[in-house]
């Protein structure tokens, strides 16, 4: 592969095991720079980073994010917030009142803007040759990571994601394998017989990834998603975004 950028995008992973060792001011200022770079629904910005990387303030976002002690051994957590707060101003400025915090389509622009945030963040840190995981587990007491970082209303902290310098080991390991990419892209329709036997097909290429890396322990495919998505895993998600001053009110 010649092309670096897809070099990149190709081997990536996520990364939980770190070295300790610091992530630069410098570097951390041009990632933070880079990941501004990505594009906004109209414009609007609508996306802040919050970090630390206090290491106290590591361990118990550690705790609240479900016990996940990998976080802890990062040497910076970044969040991605969702800031209608920011947007909130300039509307109010010509005397008008927002209200898109209050719709399914704001929280839709939010949580896109702050997954392409995310990713924007952890090619940008890779590039530098950091590893970083995204930390979903930030939803699982959001009043809490909210309390953290002092997050005012119409601000919800929608993703996390771990930077630190990876061990050698992580940096070898082979790459999560995924579904048939004739099951992942479609041509003018849904194919629902090709993403069955795709899906189908993952539990055992996953079994065997597992087998042969020697996490054959681990619980398959179908038994992490289905006790993820049997269920609602973060319930205090719809409590927090309405006292946040969310609200799903379209019509
Ligand atoms: C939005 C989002 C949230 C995630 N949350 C977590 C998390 O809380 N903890 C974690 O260890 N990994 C988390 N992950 C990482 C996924 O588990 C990982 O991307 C997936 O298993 C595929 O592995 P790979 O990234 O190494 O290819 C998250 C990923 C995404 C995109």
């Amino acid at each position: 592969m010649e092309n670096q950028t897809l070099k990149q995008l190709q081997n990536r992973k996520s990364i939980r095991h770190f070295t300790g060792e610091a992530v630069s001011k410098e570097d951390l200022e041009t990632i933070f720079k880079t990941a501004q770079r990505a594009p906004t629904s109209i414009n609007g910005q609508q996306i802040s980073l919050i970090y630390t990387r206090d290491k106290e303030k590591l361990k118990t976002i550690a705790e609240l994010c479900g016990g996940q002690t990998h976080i802890a051994t990062a040497d910076v957590f970044v969040g991605v917030v969702i800031d209608f707060n920011r947007t909130d101003i300039i509307v109010e400025s010509i005397g008008k009142k927002q209200i898109i915090e209050q719709s399914a389509e704001g929280i839709m622009v939010g949580a896109v803007d702050a997954g392409i945030m995310l990713h924007a963040l952890q090619v940008a840190a890779e590039a530098l040759g950091y590893g970083t995981t995204a930390i979903g587990g930030v939803r699982k007491d959001s009043d809490a990571i909210i309390e953290i970082f002092n997050l005012p209303k119409k601000t919800f902290l929608a993703v996390g994601c771990t930077i630190g310098v990876p061990t050698q080991e992580a940096k070898n390991a082979p790459l999560k394998p995924r579904i048939s990419l004739e099951s992942f892209v479609m041509q003018e329709t849904y194919d629902r017989e090709k993403v069955r036997n795709g899906v189908l097909g993952y539990e055992q290429i996953l079994k065997t990834f597992r087998d042969t890396t020697g996490s054959g322990s681990m619980p398959t495919y179908a038994k992490i998603t289905s006790s993820n998505y049997a269920d609602v895993y973060y319930r205090k998600t719809a409590k927090s975004l309405v006292a946040q001053g969310f609200a799903f009110k379209d019509e």
